[in-house]
C-alpha cells in the first residue's frame, strides 16, 4: 500500500486558512491533520470544533482530528458534528477504560474512524484492550504539544507493533506523528507505516511543499523496501 501524507497545520498561517488549504491541495497531500489542544492534557492551547468545521467547509480532503484534551468523552460529539473523518484521542487520558471504549464506539457508530494515540512514554500494550474498536493507532514520535520538535527515532519500532495489533483488518491504519520529514521518513517506512503526519516540514521557508510531500512518500516507501537496518 502506498504511504499517505496527512498535513498537520499546527505551524501554518492561521490568519489565512483558505490559502493554507489551497497550498496543501496543490502539494498533493492526502489528508489534513488537525491538532486540538486544551492547555490541560498538554501545555498548549490550539482550537476547537468550530475551526474543524471551517476546514470542513474549505476542503473535501479527509480531516483527521487529533485530540490532545483531557475529556474526549465530553467533547467527541461536537467534533463529529463538525465533520471529522477520523477522531483520535490519547490512550493516556484519565478516563475509565469503559468510557474510552464507549467513546471509540460512538465514533465508529457515526461511521468515522476511531483512533488512539500513544505518547513516547507509553507502551503499545496500553491500546491492546481497545484494539477491536480501533481503526487507527497513532504512534507519537515527539512529546505531544508542539510542532517543530526533534523526531524520536527510538519510537519507530512501535509502528510495527501497532500494525501487528491491528492485524490485516481492512480499513485500519497506523499513523506516525511528530518530526516526520523527507529526512526521517525512511525510518518510519522501515516499520510499515500507513500515514505520515507532516507539519513544520511543509511550512518551512524555502521548502517546496509539493516536493516535500513526494519526497516523504518516496522515502517512506523506500524505507519499507530496504527494511530495518
Ligand atoms: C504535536 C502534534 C503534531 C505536530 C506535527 O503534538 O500532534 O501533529 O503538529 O508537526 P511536526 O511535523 O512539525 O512535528
Ligand atoms: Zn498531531
Amino acid at each position: 500500500m502506498a504511504v499517505a501524507v496527512a498535513a498537520s497545520i499546527l505551524t501554518a498561517d492561521f490568519g489565512n486558512l483558505y490559502r493554507v488549504v489551497r497550498k496543501l491541495e496543490r502539494a498533493g497531500v492526502d489528508r489534513v491533520h488537525l491538532d486540538v489542544m486544551d492547555g490541560h492534557f498538554v501545555p498548549n492551547i490550539t482550537f476547537g470544533p468550530d475551526v474543524v468545521a471551517a476546514f470542513r467547509r474549505l476542503t473535501s480532503l479527509p480531516l483527521d482530528v487529533h485530540l490532545m484534551i483531557s475529556e474526549p468523552a465530553r467533547y467527541v460529539s461536537r467534533f463529529l458534528d463538525a465533520g471529522s473523518d477520523s477522531i483520535t484521542f490519547h490512550v493516556e487520558v484519565d478516563e475509565a477504560d469503559d468510557v474510552k471504549l464507549d467513546t471509540l464506539e460512538r465514533i465508529g457508530a457515526a461511521r468515522r474512524q476511531p483512533g488512539l494515540a500513544v505518547s513516547p512514554e507509553t507502551s503499545m500494550d496500553a491500546v491492546r484492550p481497545f484494539v477491536d474498536a480501533l481503526g487507527i493507532i497513532m504512534v507519537m514520535t515527539v512529546q505531544p504539544g508542539f510542532g517543530g520538535q526533534r523526531f524520536m527515532a527510538e519510537q519507530a519500532p512501535k509502528i510495527a507493533e501497532a500494525r501487528k495489533l491491528l492485524g490485516n483488518r481492512p480499513g485500519t491504519a497506523v499513523h506516525v506523528d511528530g518530526g516526520v520529514s523527507s529526512e526521517t521518513a525512511p525510518v518510519v517506512g522501515q516499520h510499515g507505516v500507513d500515514v505520515c503526519v507532516v507539519g513544520s516540514a511543509l511550512f518551512q521557508r524555502g521548502r517546496d511543499a509539493a516536493h516535500e510531500v513526494q519526497a516523504v512518500k518516496r522515502a517512506a516507501a523506500t524505507g519499507a523496501v530496504t527494511g530495518p537496518a
